[in-house]
């Protein structure tokens, strides 16, 4: 455990690179996935497979992250456990007391049941939207972990299944259909699955913000959100 992990403020810095790494990844899935939605209009509709390609590596990148913070959240050291960040039916309770007066706006604010609500269904959203992902990247671009399942199910009987013979059209015609059939609407809800993600990491994110500048100084709050983004090395006022 480096220097730093035990060092004063609630984030460990391994914490705070993995929340700029997801944060990152996200936002680039969903760039890269709206480049892709108005490929057409961008005048990129020959670049369909590239972009695709390059939207789903990004994809592994952040399967990998994720994978990597639910290790932290389950296994790591205690403040980077899912237990202070996620929210539970406690929570609940605490999010309507915490509604009533002004003053109590900023009482929760950072780790607040608000912030840890958003953060719950921005992971399940991002949940959600790695499975029907990865989905896709199975029935278009025949990519693991579901892709050589895909293969071997539409290639034509006799014929080895690969993306070439795919390719060549040696294929079983009843069985490609069905398999295009299933995928549309698993590209509809990851489409507005993207669209939600995009919505709540921008209520997220300027929530931090806006909580970070209006929160009264007397307020443990402030600084929460330039600890996640800097590290206890640069606040001005350690908590
Ligand atoms: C200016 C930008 C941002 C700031 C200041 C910021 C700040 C923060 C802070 C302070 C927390 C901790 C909340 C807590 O204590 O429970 C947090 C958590 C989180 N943020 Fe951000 N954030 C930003 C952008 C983003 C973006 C763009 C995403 C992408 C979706 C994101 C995803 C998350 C997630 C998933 C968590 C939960 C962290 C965990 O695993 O414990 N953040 N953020
Ligand atoms: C937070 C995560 C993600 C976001 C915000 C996101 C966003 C998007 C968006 C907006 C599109 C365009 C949809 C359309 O044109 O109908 C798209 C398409 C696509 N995404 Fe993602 N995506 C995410 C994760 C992933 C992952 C993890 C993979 C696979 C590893 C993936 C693979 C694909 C593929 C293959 C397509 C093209 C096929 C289709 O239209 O559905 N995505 N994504």
């Amino acid at each position: 455990m480096s220097a730093d992990q035990g060092a004063a403020g609630p984030y460990s810095r391994r914490l705070r690179q993995l929340h700029l790494a997801i944060a990152t990844l996200i936002m680039s899935l969903a760039f890269t996935g709206l480049v892709f939605y108005f490929r057409k209009s961008l005048g990129l509709g020959d670049a369909k497979i590239t972009l695709m390609t390059i939207h789903s590596f990004i994809g592994y990148a952040l399967v990998a992250a994720i994978a990597w913070r639910l290790w932290l959240g389950f296994r790591g050291r205690e403040p980077d456990r899912f237990s202070h960040a996620l929210t539970g039916p406690q929570n609940f309770q605490k999010l309507f007391a915490g509604a009533q007066g002004r003053r109590h706006r900023f009482r929760f604010a950072g780790r607040s049941p608000l912030s840890r609500l958003i953060a719950t269904v921005l992971y399940a959203a991002v949940f959600f939207n790695i499975g029907t992902g990865l989905i896709r990247a199975g029935t278009d671009l025949y990519f693991p972990p579901f892709g050589p399942f895909v293969l071997h199910y539409i290639t034509a009987p006799g014929e080895t299944p690969s993306v070439a013979a795919v390719k060549a059209g040696k294929v079983d015609k009843v069985r490609a259909e069905q398999i295009k059939e299933f995928k549309l609407p698993v590209g509809k809800v990851h489409l507005y699955g993207g669209l939600f993600i995009l919505f709540l990491a921008t209520v997220h994110a300027s929530g931090a913000l806006v909580t970070e500048w209006s929160a009264p100084a007397d307020k443990a709050a402030r600084g929460r959100a330039r600890l996640m983004l800097f590290g206890p090395g640069k606040t001005r006022r350690p908590l």
